[in-house]
């Protein structure tokens, strides 16, 4: 499973390039408006930082208009993969798309119907939104199933669309995107952070520290 960075921040971009492990990136117009700068901007960017998919959400809502705002950005960087949001507007777009070859990441997916309606369309990847759908059922493993259930049905069907899982809220929802089988997990900053740690690794390193030291001393 991949790793993607979810979040337009150049700062956590830089620090986290230099770590190695990360592939890619996503941003939507929260995470977009969060920098107060604009979405061409950012994302040209991020380009210098990040060398693999890099998701850009159209603002448009109607599938002319998306495609056209699509090609302006897909121009921008070979890496620029065109975020696409889950209505019927957004699936044209997505066929549209993909007769051009560009790539495209259907994003908002809450159902194995919407995952297999973006798979029609020829999406590049389909994004099912795992903290937003467990805040909804009020579950911890909702959005476990969803992409179990996405993950089952596009082996039994041999569709090559991949599977991001997002709104990744915290480690366990890394842990269960890797067990359910998705091919890249997108992680906010911080979370990413988090899932470097565990209580028992610090414990562990202390006493290493004071055996360390105490032989040293001697
Ligand atoms: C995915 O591409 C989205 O940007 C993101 O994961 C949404 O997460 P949120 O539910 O925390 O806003």
């Amino acid at each position: 499973m991949k790793l993607f960075i979810d979040t337009a921040n150049l700062a956590a971009i830089r620090e986290v390039s230099g770590w190695g492990i990360i592939e890619g990136v996503t941003t939507n117009p929260s995470l977009i408006a969060l920098e107060g700068r604009g979405l061409v901007e950012v994302i040209n960017e991020i380009t210098k930082w990040i060398h693999g998919p890099i998701s850009a959400e159209v603002k448009e809502d109607v599938a002319e208009a998306m495609v056209e705002e699509a090609f302006t950005y897909a121009r921008m960087h070979p890496d620029i993969v065109i975020k696409v949001p889950m209505t019927l507007e957004g699936i044209k777009t997505t066929k549209i798309l993909s007769k051009h070859h560009i790539k495209t990441n259907v994003t908002l997916v809450f159902s194995v119907a919407q995952a297999m309606m973006a798979a029609k369309a020829g999406a590049t990847y389909v994004s099912p939104f795992m903290g937003r759908l467990d805040d909804a059922t009020n579950t911890q493993d909702a959005g476990y199933r969803l992409l179990e259930d996405i993950r089952y049905a596009f082996d039994m069907y041999d569709i090559e669309t991949q599977i991001i899982a997002a709104s990744i809220r915290h480690p366990m929802h890394a842990e269960q995107a890797m067990l359910a089988g998705a091919d890249v997990a997108t992680i906010p900053y911080q979370v990413l952070c988090d899932m470097l740690e565990h209580p028992l690794t610090k414990k562990g390193l202390a006493i290493f520290r004071e055996a360390q030291e105490k032989n040293t001393s001697k």
